[in-house]
């Protein structure tokens, strides 16, 4: 079988699946159906400085391939993560992506400041959550934006813990973005987070969420973040890219790797199969295999080469190729 090991900047991790901000809190909800550190890692719902309660009921609408949640980032906020979930799953050996959101770049530095003496594997900046009061809040919607708050959090951050940007596929051009926040330091993105939508409930004749718009994820955002993620690599073919957006399944996970990014994370999925993580790095592995991948990183950005490139890479290969 392929040799599963990637990087995520420093971080070296067992596989390339981990679990997706925002669908499983820290983690605990999953281990009743795997063990969470079978997992390249576990990326926490953003954490911010104070609990939240979030936004209005109802918060999810399912729609043709997809899922619109309007959470509002809901959570117990950072002295209870570090009390409670972060010591959780470094007991269980999983590696801590922590998520962190706020609403300043001075909210940020703080939750980067507090999360400096804890064994923290990578902070994920969410700097593209669509469920905010306002939309200057999507700081990933603006270069200068974008880059402000991931320059902060690097500084603030320990040195040895990789930064990834976590950025939004709503915007005109994402190279834009991406080359803003590796500007400003980022040692890695994250992409995609999910696209703003909205559905109307034909009974009620009202918006179907309590929040009105909310974020579209599953397997209707696939395409669209597989575009991302192929655009960023060829804006910035040196950084780590953890691709996410509607991955099911093996054969989604390998095509986010072959688009160029060093690693996924499935989220949606898990709402109707809890043990979708460790399936889809199961089916990952077979499919690497068929395809006479070695390992991991053979495959990642491989699409980007041409069929001569490909072919001359593939000499010595001994397995059939049939991509
Ligand atoms: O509403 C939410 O908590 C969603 C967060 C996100 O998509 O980043």
């Amino acid at each position: 079988m392929a040799d599963l090991r990637t990087s995520l900047g420093r971080l070296q991790l067992p596989n390339p699946v981990l679990t997706a901000s925002g669908c499983a809190a820290a983690g605990k909800e999953l281990s009743q159906f795997f063990d969470v550190a079978e997992l390249g890692g576990i990326v926490t719902k953003s954490i911010m400085l104070r609990p939240r309660s979030g936004r209005a009921t109802p918060r999810m609408a399912e729609t043709p391939s997809g899922m619109l949640n309007s959470i509002g980032l809901q959570g117990p906020g950072i002295d209870s993560f570090l009390a409670h979930d972060l010591p959780w799953l470094r007991e269980r050996g999983a590696r801590a992506v922590v998520s962190i959101a706020g609403r300043h770049t001075d909210e940020y530095v703080a939750l980067a400041k507090r999360l400096y003496n804890h064994p923290v594997d990578l902070i994920e900046v969410n700097i593209s959550c669509p469920n905010v009061e306002s939309r200057g809040q999507v700081f990933a919607c603006d270069p200068i934006a974008a880059g402000r708050v991931i320059s902060a959090v690097r500084r603030a951050a320990h040195p040895n813990v990789p930064v990834f940007a976590k950025l939004s596929p709503d915007v005109t051009d994402i190279g834009l973005i991406a080359r803003a926040v590796t500007d400003a330091g980022a040692d890695g993105i994250s992409l995609i987070n999910t696209l703003l939508g909205m559905e109307i409930d034909l009974d009620t004749l009202q918006p179907a969420l309590g929040g009105v718009t909310g974020g579209l994820s599953g397997p209707a955002v696939r395409p669209v973040a597989l575009r991302c993620v192929w655009q960023v690599h060829q804006t910035v073919p040196h950084l780590p890219l953890l691709g996410m957006g509607g991955i099911m399944t093996g054969q989604d996970a390998l095509r986010f790797l072959l688009a160029g990014a060093s690693a996924v994370s499935v989220g949606t999925a898990v709402f109707h199969d809890p043990g979708a993580p460790v399936r889809i790095l199961r089916e990952l592995n077979a499919e690497l295999d068929a395809r006479g991948f070695s390992s991991v990183t053979d495959a990642i950005g491989f699409a980007h080469k041409s069929p001569q490139q490909q072919a001359a890479l593939r000499t010595g290969v001994t397995h059939p190729v049939s991509v």
